[in-house]
Order: C-alpha cells, then sequence, then structure tokens
C-alpha cells in the first residue's frame, strides 16, 4: 500500500502491518495511510477481523515527538482512534516490544490486545511534561481500574505482559508467533459472534471509585507528592479524576486541551529536549555504528569505598561479573559488606528479590592482589582522590592487565592524560566519571583522553548504555563539565552567607527553583570533610565550611554541619550556631550584612554555572549544549522541568543573562562574571546555546 503501512490477508482476517522504523512513531507519514487501511477495511465485507501489527523492534511507542508544537496534520491521533471504534468486527492489537503513550492509546481502541510474552505496556507522556493526549487517561481507568491507572500514568513506568494480562489490559499473551496468534484470537472472536464494547463504554472498573472519590484524591495527593512544582503530574490527575465525574465525552474533550496547554508550555519542551539530549549525548562525530567496540564480558574495580562498591555493583546490577579490589582483607571485607547490606536494603523495600539478590551477590569476586585483574576487558580505578596513588596503581594496572584491556579511571578532577603517561598503552586509558550514588545515578561522563582510541571510547558508551547508564562524551580539564561548572557556583554560594543570607534562605531558592536540595543541605548529606580535604591539599580555604570541619561538623554523619540532625534525623535544622559563626566570619572580612533576595540568590549560582558552561563549549570540553544539560540532569538533579543550565539559559534569553552577569561583574569585580566571548557573541548576534 505505503512504505508505513502494509495490508496482510490470513484468509477473512486482515492484517494491518506499520513500518515506520526505528520505533514506529505516529507520524504523519504513517497516519495518512493508515487512516485510508482502516476506512477501506471497514468497508469490506470479506475481511471478518483486523489484527494491527508491527514490523521491526516494536509496536508502536508513541506518537512522533519531534511533531510536537508544529501545526497539527490531520488525521491525528483521535481520528484514528474514531475510525478504529466504528467497526462492529472485531479489532486486536499485536504488541511486541512496547506499546507506550500513543501507541498503547492506539491499542486501547480495539477490542482487543493480545502480546508477546515480552511486551510492555505504559504511558509515559508524564516524563515528556504531558498527559496522555489521545484517550489514554479516560481509556486505561476503564481496563485496569482508575488506582493503577493512576499510578500508571503519574510515574510513567511500563509495566510488563504478564501484569498486563493480569490487570485485564491484555487479553491473551504468546511466548511464539504473536501475529499467527492475534489472527487466530480475531477469528475465534468473529466465529464465535462475541458482543464487540468498546472500551469507552466499559464503566464497571470505575463504580467504586466513583463512590469514593476521597480514596481517590488521598491516593493521588500521596503520588503528587514528589512532583516537585511540575505541572504534568498534576494534569495526570486531574484528567484520571474527570473519569469519574464527566462523561466519556466531555473528559476526553478536556484530556485534549490539557495535553495542547502542557505542549506548548517551557515544562514540556524542555523535558522533549532532555529526551533527544541523552541520545544525541551518545553520538560522537567520527566513532560511527560502523567503528565495532571491544568486547567486555569481565570487570575490575580497583577500592571498594563509596564510589568503587557503588560501580562495581551497577555492573552486577547489568549482569557483569566483577572482580574488586582492595589494599587490605579488612578493607575488602568491609566494601563487600556495605554492597551486600544495600542489596538488603533494596530487598527490604520491596524493589529486589531475594533471588535476584543472590545471583547479584555471586557476580563478585573480592581480591588484594593486581594479578587476579588479568581476565578483566575493563578495569574501573576508584581509590583516594591522589595523583601519585592514582598512578601507582596505573602502573601496576597496565603491568598484569591483557592486551586490549582498557583502563578507566574514576577520578573527580585529576588529568586523565597524565594518569595515561604511566601506562605503555595510553590509548586504551579514559576517565570514566560516575557519580554518588553510583549504583543510582545514571550519569557517567566518559572521558576522552589525548591520546584515547576511538574504539575505546565506543565501547565505554557502549558498556555505560548496557547497564542503563547515561554516558555523555567530555574532554581533559580540571573538574570534567560537571564538577568544573559545580565550583563556579560553590564559592558564590558561600559569598552569599557571608553578605547576609542564611543558609536556609539559599537552599530555599534552590528548593523552590526546583532543585531536590539545595548547595547546604547536599554538602552536609556528602560530608563536608570531602571537600575541606581537598581543599587543604590544594592550599584553598572555605570561609564557613572550614571552621565547621574544625569543630567536627561534617554534615548528617556527625549529626550537625550547616544544619543540625538530632537524634539520627535526616531532616535539616537550622542551628543559631551556624548563624553566629557565619556574622562573626562577615564582621571578619568586614562586610556589612544585607537583606538578599532569592533573585540575586539565582543569579549568583545559576549564571556562573552557564558562563563556565559557555566557556567548556569554547574549549570545545563538551560538544554540545545539550551534552551538558543532560550532564547536570542526570548527575546532580538540575530540574528536569528547565531543561538543564543552557537550555534554562536560553529560555532566560542570553542578553538578559549577559546583561546581569556585568552587573554582578561590576558590583563584585569576580571573574566568575566575567561573560566568555562565546556568551556574549550569541548574546549580540539574538542567537542561543541550542541553535548554535
Ligand atoms: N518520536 C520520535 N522519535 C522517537 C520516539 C518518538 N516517540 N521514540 C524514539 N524516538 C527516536 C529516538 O530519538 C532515537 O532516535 P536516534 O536514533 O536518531 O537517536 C530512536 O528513535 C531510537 O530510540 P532509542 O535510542 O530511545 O531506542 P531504545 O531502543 O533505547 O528505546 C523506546 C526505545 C523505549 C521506544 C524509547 O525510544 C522511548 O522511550 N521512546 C519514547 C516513548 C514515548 O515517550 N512515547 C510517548 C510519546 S508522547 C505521545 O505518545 C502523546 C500521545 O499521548 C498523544
Ligand atoms: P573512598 O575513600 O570512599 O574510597 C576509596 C577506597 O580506595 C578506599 O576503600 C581505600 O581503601 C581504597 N584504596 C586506596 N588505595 C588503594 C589501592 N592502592 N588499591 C586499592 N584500593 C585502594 O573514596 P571515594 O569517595 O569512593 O572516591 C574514590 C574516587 O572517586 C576518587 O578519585 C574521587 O575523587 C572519585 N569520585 C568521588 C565521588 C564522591 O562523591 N565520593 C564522586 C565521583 C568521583
Amino acid at each position: 500500500m505505503n512504505e508505513t503501512v502494509r495490508v496482510d490477508r490470513d484468509g477473512d482476517i486482515a492484517i494491518i502491518v506499520l513500518d515506520n522504523p526505528p520505533v514506529n512513531a505516529l507520524s504523519f507519514s504513517l497516519r495518512a495511510p493508515l487512516a485510508t487501511a482502516l476506512e477501506e477495511l471497514h468497508d469490506d465485507p470479506s475481511v471478518k477481523g483486523l489484527v494491527l501489527a508491527c514490523a521491526g523492534r516494536t509496536f508502536v511507542a508513541g506518537a512522533d515527538i519531534t511533531e510536537f508544537g508544529k501545526p497539527v496534520q490531520r488525521p491525528h491521533l483521535p481520528d484514528l482512534i474514531v475510525l478504529l471504534e466504528r467497526y462492529r468486527k472485531p479489532t486486536v492489537a499485536a504488541i511486541h516490544g512496547t506499546a507506550l503513550g500513543g501507541g498503547l492509546e492506539l491499542a486501547m481502541a480495539c477490542h482487543f490486545r493480545v502480546a508477546d510474552a515480552g511486551a510492555k505496556f505504559g504511558l509515559p507522556e508524564v516524563k515528556l511534561g504531558l498527559l496522555p493526549g489521545a484517550g489514554g487517561t479516560q481509556r486505561l481507568p476503564r481496563l485496569v481500574g482508575p488506582a493503577k491507572a493512576l499510578r500508571m500514568i503519574v510515574s510513567g513506568v511500563p509495566i510488563g505482559a504478564r501484569e498486563a494480562l493480569a490487570e485485564g489490559l491484555a487479553d491473551a499473551v504468546f511466548d511464539t508467533d504473536l501475529v499467527g496468534n492475534a489472527v487466530a484470537f480475531a477469528r475465534a472472536q468473529s466465529t464465535a459472534g462475541a458482543t464487540l464494547v468498546n472500551v469507552r463504554d466499559r464503566d464497571g472498573k470505575l463504580t467504586a471509585a466513583r463512590a469514593d472519590l476521597a480514596g481517590f484524591d488521598a491516593e493521588a495527593a500521596n503520588l503528587l507528592k514528589r512532583s516537585r512544582g511540575l505541572d504534568a503530574p498534576v494534569f495526570c490527575v486531574k484528567s484520571v479524576r474527570n473519569a469519574l465525574t464527566m462523561s466519556f465525552s466531555d473528559a476526553l474533550a478536556t484530556e485534549r486541551n490539557y495535553f495542547f496547554e502542557l505542549v506548548l508550555g517551557d515544562q514540556s519542551r524542555a523535558q522533549r529536549h532532555l529526551f533527544f539530549a541523552e541520545r544525541e549525548a551518545a553520538k560522537v562525530p567520527g566513532i560511527g555504528k560502523d567503528l565495532a567496540p571491544r568486547p567486555v564480558r569481565r570487570i575490575g574495580v580497583v577500592g571498594a569505598g563509596t564510589m568503587g562498591g557503588g560501580i562495581a555493583m551497577s555492573f552486577a546490577n547489568g549482569g557483569l561479573p566483577v572482580t574488586l579490589l582492595e589494599v587490605s582483607e579488612e578493607a575488602l571485607g568491609k566494601g563487600l559488606a556495605t554492597i551486600a547490606k544495600n542489596y538488603a536494603i533494596s530487598v527490604s523495600r520491596g524493589s529486589l528479590s531475594e533471588a535476584e539478590k543472590a545471583k547479584r551477590l555471586a557476580l563478585f569476586t573480592g581480591t588484594t592482589r593486581y594479578a587476579d585483574f588479568a581476565d578483566c576487558d575493563l578495569i574501573v580505578e576508584a581509590v583516594f582522590e591522589e595523583m601519585a596513588l592514582k598512578k601507582d596503581v596505573f602502573r601496576k594496572l597496565d603491568a598484569v592487565a591483557r592486551p586490549g584491556a582498557i583502563l578507566a579511571t574514576n577520578t573527580s578532577y585529576l588529568d586523565v592524560d597524565d594518569i595515561a603517561a604511566v601506562t605503555g598503552r595510553p590509548g586504551d586509558v579514559l576517565g570514566m566519571h560516575f557519580f554518588s550514588p553510583a549504583n543510582v545515578m545514571r550519569l557517567v561522563e566518559i572521558v576522552r583522553g589525548k591520546r584515547t582510541a576511538p574504539d575505546v571510547i565506543a565501547t565505554a558508551i557502549g558498556v555505560a548504555r548496557t547497564i542503563a547508564k547515561v554516558p555523555v562524551v567530555v574532554g581533559v580539564c580540571h573538574g570534567f563539565v560537571g564538577n568544573r561548572m559545580l565550583a563556579a557556583r560553590s564559592d558564590e554560594s558561600e559569598a552569599l552567607l557571608l553578605e547576609g543570607a542564611t543558609p536556609e534562605q539559599v537552599d530555599r531558592a534552590f528548593t523552590e527553583f526546583g532543585w531536590p536540595m539545595g548547595p547546604f543541605q547536599m554538602y552536609d548529606l556528602a560530608g563536608l570533610d570531602i571537600g575541606w580535604r581537598n581543599r587543604k591539599s590544594l592550599g584553598r580555604h572555605a570561609a564557613i565550611a572550614d571552621p565547621l570541619c574544625e569543630q567536627g561538623r561534617y554534615g548528617q554523619k556527625t549529626g550537625r554541619g550547616f544544619y543540625l540532625y538530632p537524634d539520627g534525623s535526616r531532616t535539616p535544622q537550622p542551628d543559631l550556631e551556624v548563624a553566629l559563626l557565619i556574622e562573626a566570619k562577615s564582621r571578619e572580612a568586614g562586610i556589612s550584612r544585607r537583606a538578599i533576595s532569592e533573585t540575586e540568590i539565582l543569579e549568583r549560582t545559576l549564571f556562573p554555572m552557564i558562563n563556565e558552561g559557555a566557556k567548556i563549549l569554547e574549549e570545545g570540553i563538551a560538544q554540545r549544549a545539550s551534552d551538558i544539560d543532560t550532564i547536570w540532569v542526570n548527575g546532580y538533579g538540575f530540574p528536569v522541568g528547565k531543561g538543564g543550565p543552557m537550555f534554562y539559559a536560553d529560555l532566560t534569553g542570553l542578553k538578559a543573562i549577559v546583561d546581569r552577569l556585568g552587573h554582578w561583574h561590576a558590583k563584585t569585580g569576580k571573574a566568575i562574571y566575567q561573560p566568555s566571548t562565546l556568551l556574549r557573541e550569541l548574546a549580540q548576534g539574538g542567537g542561543s546555546f541550542s541553535a548554535r
């Protein structure tokens, strides 16, 4: 019929096959011929039933996100749904891979859904700052009940085929021959003369919740607790609730209006930007798909401390066996015990089964002998942040690792080229900079040294993706991309305290912006002693954090830091002693304290970071502004609804940023406020980071 839509016949059953690689998104080029096919087959008396299936790796994975925000070309998805719901002969969606978003909405417009055992069903629109916009919030509650639908739609997390079957979303699950079985299913329904009821007309599962709206609202309020200023989850809740209080058609029309309101808003634009940014970040000029990665079957990790343990867990979680090395049996035992404890916590929370825990623990081999790394394909070093020690470790690794094995350092700041230079294989050396807690945070900065071989980069990207991390390739400089920009922010956070702000005021400005926590809560959580040790080694000083450390106030772990944490509590409480210390330090520095506004806090922390980001782009340390956004969202919790620092800068307007940097430069004389050349040029030309 058309390249993207084909109609096959199996006797009296018609099979529409959608073929729009890579993920069968519902682009206009697919919608138009699909509408034609649906119209023709509807009127064809020789057709007794219809199967809707997909070619390639997946069922329809959703609307075509690249079309959002542009004028809608008819037929749109709701038109296709109307065409499907007109059928008075059985319609069956045959689902393999993922039925997501508009794909699941299309499937829910069929009378039946049958699935391959490995298929997944979900409405992930919330992750794009949206709600399902083609009936998802109305049809899903009718199939699985409003409580389950609400959880699926607000979290955006898909469920597997067996669960879909148990919940009433799927009607049958097959281990083999999905399309053949779907045809047989459609034929059986057609010959049995089954009563065909569209999902929109099935209200049975709504009755109980309609009688208990308070119960629904309580559940919704609980789910919204973590939505942190994002609009989409709130709209998802409102729309599912409408299924209980409005007629189907009114609720459907309202859902569509909500969808358009969200799709045109900044939050959804930001989240769509991040979706594509994450995928773009794994692409490196000169490293194409034709470049074969090296095989990685066994991992080595040096150091079983905070990071080494988390890194080792990440690989084991991805199914890779890990050899973990420590300086002594005692340190090794401690590291392995922490790993076992972390898995036990996951079991107690219900996120991991006992069997899975045992499987993962069996992947670890502990050792104190470098010779045991001989069979490792990738070895990640995570020992203390000291150059001499790192060099010593790399010399030892170079001596025992097999030819072709990749050697990675998890250093936060140190020069990867200097480390590589002590080995006889600098082409096989790179940085793999994980973020804390490494088994949770998704970001890995892939640090490309001057001499790192292209296939080593390709291998690191590939292995990071197999363990569900987000790799972003960066160049060598002090602190790489993330920590270098963080440093620009850290100094100013303390300066704000000295000039008149309190830690709680600064932290509140951050959380109101959408960060999970402010800088002082973060220091307390991570431990103030880490930065203190680092500063001492660099001969640097922090006016407030250093005296706090001298008093043994390391943060949550000692019950006191910038805040108090009485009786092991994790909730920060302002401390008068800290307020007095800050005032004393202001006096000592001859600063007369003044009122600091929330705007000032944001401008003085965020704008120097953006400025530093621009310098990083200028120097080619990051390839694209969107890579920087991916780093900040996945490694430091930058609010997703703001799209990352560089996207936020574009939204704010680069001219406004340059003006305010100039203002703060005039006031403080600090170099961090001196606008970078790139930022100035873009602002002058009316440009943006995304269009660069
Ligand atoms: N629209 C446009 N492009 C899409 C797309 C979509 N819905 N989904 C994926 N792509 C593109 C990706 O950008 C990528 O392009 P690239 O190769 O040029 O970088 C390519 O397809 C392959 O994607 P992945 O690299 O993500 O492939 P994976 O195999 O790792 O994952 C997937 C496949 C699980 C389907 C994942 O791509 C995904 O989650 N996609 C988005 C699903 C989604 O959010 N659907 C809802 C859309 S909104 C909607 O439907 C609104 C409706 O309610 C009206
Ligand atoms: P840590 O102090 O928790 O752990 C370091 C571990 O290395 C200790 O268990 C120690 O016994 C072990 N070790 C020391 N010398 C060794 C040797 N010669 N051989 C084998 N093991 C040895 O430190 P942490 O925080 O895990 O940091 C490790 C590295 O990760 C550092 O380079 C740090 O900069 C980097 N990093 C730290 C982050 C964090 O948030 N803690 C985040 C990202 C990177």
